[in-house]
């Protein structure tokens, strides 16, 4: 009598949250409840969780290693009343865009994750609040990097120009040395030419005069 109602309350389950994906616990991450706590354990960018419980409300992330926030990562938590992000390096650059969009998104005040959210790196934004950077600085640094990678690669295109003339230069040369070799080489043939057709001209001149 009582299986198939545990059959039938398994069957609940699943409806109710939805997918055994989105039920388990994230990996080194443990679970009270709707509350997940991924706090203090060395994350970075590679080894956070890519996905969490649907029905989480509360999420720890505090005190790890994280520089930036994957995008979309908490898009899909519709219950989420509360996240720690709190003394992480977060990178000030074009990745912290989509957190800097989620922290601006939630009401401030019965919100506590905006609270020491703040930045890294780069050294001028150090210490900044992350929900209260503008636009340009974040985009200052993005086109710093553009900047960067463009300057680079005309540096590099300069030198391989530098490398193209001077290849052009050597090949002129030698072409201008090859051509007055072989002028020289035609001249020294035609003189030997002419001398052989004058010595053959000559020779009878010669024996006439003679
Ligand atoms: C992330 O942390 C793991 C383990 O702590 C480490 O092996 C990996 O190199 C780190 N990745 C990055 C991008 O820092
Ligand atoms: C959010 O949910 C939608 C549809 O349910 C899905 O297509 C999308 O991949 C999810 N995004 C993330 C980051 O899990
Ligand atoms: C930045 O965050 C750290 C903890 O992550 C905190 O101790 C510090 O007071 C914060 N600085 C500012 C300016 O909020």
């Amino acid at each position: 009598m009582s299986f198939p109602r545990m059959k039938e309350l398994q069957l609940l389950c699943l409806l109710i949250f939805g997918g055994q994906s989105s039920l388990a616990c994230p990996h080194p991450c443990t679970c009270h409840g709707s509350q997940v706590d991924c706090s203090s354990r060395f994350l970075n960018s590679s080894n956070l969780p890519s996905i969490f419980p649907e029905g989480t409300t509360e999420l720890r992330l505090h005190n790890n290693r994280l520089t930036t926030l994957p995008n979309g990562l908490l898009d899909n938590l519709s219950s989420l009343r509360q996240v720690s992000l709190y003394r992480n390096p977060w990178a000030c650059d074009c990745g912290v865009l989509y957190l800097r969009a989620w922290l601006r998104r939630r009401p401030g005040g019965s919100f506590s994750s905006q609270l020491h959210v703040n930045c890294s790196s780069p050294a001028h934004l150090r210490g900044r609040l992350v929900e209260y950077l503008t636009e340009e600085e974040v985009l200052d640094s993005c086109h710093y990097w553009y900047c960067n990678l463009a300057l680079t690669s005309q540096a590099l295109l300069f030198v391989f120009v530098l490398v193209q003339a001077a290849l052009l230069v050597a090949v002129i040369v030698f072409l201008r040395r090859f051509e007055k070799l072989s002028r020289e080489a035609r001249r020294t043939k035609e003189e030997s030419l002419t001398a052989g057709e004058r010595e053959t001209v000559y020779l009878p001149l010669t024996d006439r005069s003679s």
